[in-house]
């Protein structure tokens, strides 16, 4: 050990990609012991400067010192063995095996199968240390988001991690395992762990983190402030350069016919289970009806359920009329379903192709851009290019690869396809999840003007303040069923959080 105070220090580091500087310049410091929490737009450069420490990117140019020594990584085993371990932003696990065979891939351990029991107490020893419940012998597929993330944290500790990234890691979790993660950071910390914490939520900033870095457009334009005393206003205006509105303005609005119809739905969940027992619900033209719910309550199978992506056991859904139970993807598309899904790099675009194929996917069968048969490539541009203007997407050309964009740029590709399709309805599911503040703002106004051009809107969202700020009512989803519905404007907290942990509406109002 070394007397720097400092765990990890960055200096001057530049990274260039096509067309972009990432990072220019940067001096980042983590100190021994500190949360500190990484900051910026969508794009800025923090997923870049945080890949170069973890040696997965090499700098153009720059200096990285750990416990105060020069050190160069050639690949991410560099640094591991210098104890520096990152929980990435998409997840890096085998879904078809286990919880402990994932955090043992990769590693020299010896004759791992014959020892797999020896295996998993080791992994449980590293979990009640920690706080980190998940079951050693669950594979990937079977268990949910935030325990996969779990397993990515564990994966580094068992490295011996010294240092630890997290990349986002509240951006795919609920309330409550937000909560139970910021317990493992102060776990981490007290233990001499020291944490660089990237997150879009400004409140979660303010109640973790010791000190803030603020990264725009690839400079730094805060470097170590430390964080008390200061307000959310301040560091938006640090991080996007202006002004950021909290508050949404939502014009009165009368909803006209019922569009999207759900009855007595009924599905089971990827381990079998049933994840819908009997669910109704319906949402009118120029309506947003948000689902209230901690996740796992069904949520993800509502939305496939509609979109055609996952057979219904039973119920029906339609739209404007048509039957679409147990219809293909195509026939929701077709019937005027846009879905912005949950998982925007696996099912919400194609991380291989361009911004321009991504865009045209729900278009191009027809006029301008196809005729059925060929497609007008240079139309198909003209046409990706307005969308990338009108829609502020951030990248160096319209042929950019989907999988180069940042979160929020990848959202907003995905949000220009769907929302120019005119559909009926759209299931957005956690639309502004890992979004910067003013993406957020961005997303929440152009839902909003579908709201007010008469599209249906179900917005499945896990915030709360989301909710009560988008919503005309509001229904609150537990375990497959609604437990009732709530006008927003006159919602209640309290209520809504009783009906999440499974209290029904009737039963608050019986006395
Ligand atoms: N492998 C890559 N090849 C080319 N360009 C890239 C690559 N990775 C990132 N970029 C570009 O570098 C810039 C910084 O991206 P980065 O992912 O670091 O942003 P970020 O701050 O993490 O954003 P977000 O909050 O959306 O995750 C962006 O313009 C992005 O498009
Ligand atoms: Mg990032």
């Amino acid at each position: 050990m070394s007397n720097s105070p400092y765990a990890v220090e960055m200096y001057d580091i530049v990274i260039r990609f096509p067309g972009v500087l990432a990072n220019d310049h940067v001096n980042f410091t983590l100190k021994r012991g500190e949360i500190h929490a990484l900051l910026g737009e969508n794009g800025a450069g923090k997923s870049t400067l945080m890949n170069v420490l973890s040696g997965l990117y090499k700098p153009n140019s720059g200096v990285i010192k750990v416990n105060g020594q020069v050190v160069t990584f050639h690949s991410p085993r560099d640094a591991i063995a210098k104890g520096i371990g990152m929980v990435h932003q998409h997840f890096m696990l085998v879904p078809t095996q286990t919880v402990t065979e994932n955090i043992l891939l990769g590693l020299r351990e010896p004759r791992f199968f014959m020892n797999l029991p020896r295996y998993e107490r080791k992994v449980q020893e590293l979990q009640a240390q920690f706080g980190l419940r998940v079951d050693p012998k669950a594979k990937i597929w079977q268990i949910s988001v935030g325990e996969q993330q779990r397993v990515e944290i564990l994966k580094t500790l068992y490295r011996g991690a010294n240092v630890l990234i997290f990349d986002e890691p509240t951006a795919v979790l609920a309330p409550q395992e937000i909560n139970d993660l910021i317990a493992t950071m102060r776990a981490l910390v007290a233990q001499g762990k020291s944490i660089i914490f990237i997150s879009h939520k400004l409140h979660e900033v303010e109640a973790v983190a010791d000190r803030i870095t603020v990264l725009r457009k690839g400079r730094v334009t805060a470097e170590g402030l430390p964080m008390a005393g200061r307000t959310r206003r301040e560091l938006a205006q640090l991080m996007v350069g202006r002004d950021v509105v909290f508050t949404l303005e939502k014009e009165a609005r009368t909803p006209g016919e019922v569009v999207l119809q759900v009855r007595d739905l009924k599905a089971t969940n990827n381990k079998g289970a049933p994840a819908l027992r009997g669910l109704s619900l319906e949402v009118r033209a120029g309506e947003i009806v948000g689902i209230a719910g901690v996740a796992g309550n069904g949520q993800s199978e509502l939305a496939e359920c509609i979109t055609g992506l996952r057979a219904c056991d039973g119920g029906a859904v339609s739209v404007a009329g048509i039957d679409l139970t147990n219809q293909p993807p195509l026939a929701a598309i077709l019937a005027g379903v846009a879905h912005i899904p949950e998982d925007r790099t696996r099912v919400g675009s194609s991380p291989n192709l361009t911004i321009t194929d991504n865009v045209i996917m729900k278009t191009y069968r027809g006029e301008p851009i196809g005729n059925g048969a060929t497609i007008d490539e240079t139309k198909a541009e003209e046409y990706a290019r307005s969308l990338k203007q009108s829609y502020d997407i951030l990248a160096p050309s319209v042929q950019t690869l989907a999988r180069k964009l940042s979160g929020g740029n990848l959202q907003k590709v995905i949000l220009a396809r769907e929302i120019t399709t005119n559909p009926k309805v759209i299931i957005a599911v956690q639309p502004t999840r890992g979004l910067d503040v003013g993406a957020v703002e961005a997303i929440q106004q152009h839902l909003l003007q579908q709201r007010m051009a008469g599209t249906a809107i179900l917005l499945i969202s896990e915030e709360l303040e989301e909710l009560m700020a988008l919503s005309d009512r509001i229904a609150v989803i537990y375990d497959g069923q609604i437990m009732g519905i709530v006008d927003a404007g006159q919602a209640d907290i309290n209520e809504i959080g009783l009906m999440m942990t499974g209290t029904r509406q009737t039963a608050l109002h019986a006395s």
